[in-house]
């Protein structure tokens, strides 16, 4: 598998802050990459590092098979041409864009068009694409001033688009959204990856990576946690799952197969309902559903807990608190 992103043991203090703490990091081709941690995790100073805006203390970034920053053995001529190669691959969203709100949507992307050294002809062409992409068609002629916070995300994430990256970075692109914005953002990071653009999209929201990445990196203190698949990071949890099942009509005949399971620690019952601890995180809801028909119960209700990344982060960040106290 190709990389896009690769950091070794990058570092980045502020002062006495270690923002960033020998991070190791691997975004692939064609993924879309969650990076979730708390708020101060190290976040936006990474992406700034990956984008160019900020250089690391220590450790190398790769971007797009460039490596950034440059070798100290490297004339600067190089490193720059270097950079300026890889970020042209590269489309980046920052943390709450502030745009001139003086202009329109359309001339926002026209500007950065020009930036780009895009031509007037693939000007006219990409933008309009751009700004239905992002659902802001009808909008593009009104001024930024005049857009909600949903709006100036969006044309946020179309200046990121628009030098058709191979790579696109968004730094929270659904902060200070409401529901149906977070939901429309989602939709929309999706359709980029359909598109085969590799996303790295940093959130504090585990729903929302848990929504629409195939990899997840969590960070906390400026250091990885766990960085896999999704299915991978979901699946470190150590404890019970549980699993929900309801019966047309309850009897011990029921209670006593589903307990011989191996797999099954405790049963609780509740009317038709039993609530089955489980000591795998694999999903056993066949065996357990097919032991249920075997005593005669009939199933009107099934369910496991399956997306556990929110125990996973909030174990794997809480263990590393109590390292840092002791
Ligand atoms: N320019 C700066 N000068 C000093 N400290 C900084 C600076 N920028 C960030 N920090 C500190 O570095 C740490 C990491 O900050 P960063 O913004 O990278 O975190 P983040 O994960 O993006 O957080 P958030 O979820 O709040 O956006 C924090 O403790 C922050 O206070
Ligand atoms: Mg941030």
């Amino acid at each position: 598998m190709e990389l896009v992103i690769e950091t070794n043991n990058l570092t980045k203090r502020y002062g006495a802050l270690t923002a960033v703490n020998k991070l190791n990091l691997k975004v692939q081709r064609g993924s879309i990459h969650g990076f979730l941690g708390p708020n101060g995790a190290g976040k936006t100073t990474t992406i700034k590092i990956i984008v160019g805006l900020l250089r690391p203390d220590e450790g190398t970034v790769k971007v797009l098979g460039h490596e950034l920053h440059g070798g100290k053995n490297e004339g600067f001529l190089q490193t720059f041409r270097e950079q300026a190669d890889s970020r042209l691959g590269i489309g980046y969203m920052p943390e709450l864009p502030k745009f001139p709100k003086h202009l329109k949507g359309s001339e926002l992307l026209d500007i950065y068009g020009r930036m780009y050294g895009m031509t007037e002809q693939q000007r006219k062409e990409q933008i309009p694409k751009l700004i239905e992409m992002v659902g802001l068609t009808g909008r593009e002629n009104d001024l930024i001033g005049k857009y909600s916070k949903g709006m100036q995300q969006r044309i946020g994430i179309a200046q990121a688009l628009l030098n058709s990256p191979e790579l696109v970075i968004l730094d929270e692109p659904s902060l200070g959204l409401d529901p149906v914005g977070m939901v429309e953002v989602r939709e929309l990071v999706k359709n980029i990856a359909r598109e085969g653009i590799t996303v790295f999209v940093s959130s504090h929201l585990l729903f929302e990576v848990e929504q629409i990445c195939t990899d997840v990196t969590i960070i906390n203190r400026g250091t990885a946690l766990a960085s896999d698949t999704l299915q991978n990071v979901s699946g470190l949890l150590t404890g019970p799952a549980m699993i929900h099942v309801e019966v047309a009509q309850m009897s011990q005949n029921i209670i006593n197969a589903v307990k011989s399971l191996p797999f099954v620690s405790n049963v609780t019952q509740t009317g038709n309902s039993l609530i089955i601890q489980v000591t795998t995180h694999e999903d056993v809801r066949t065996q357990v559903s097919k032991e249920i028909t075997r005593a005669g119960g009939i199933i009107v209700d099934m369910s496991q807990k399956t997306s556990n990344l929110e125990d996973v982060f909030i174990q794997l960040v809480s263990k590393d608190q109590e390292g840092k106290t002791q």
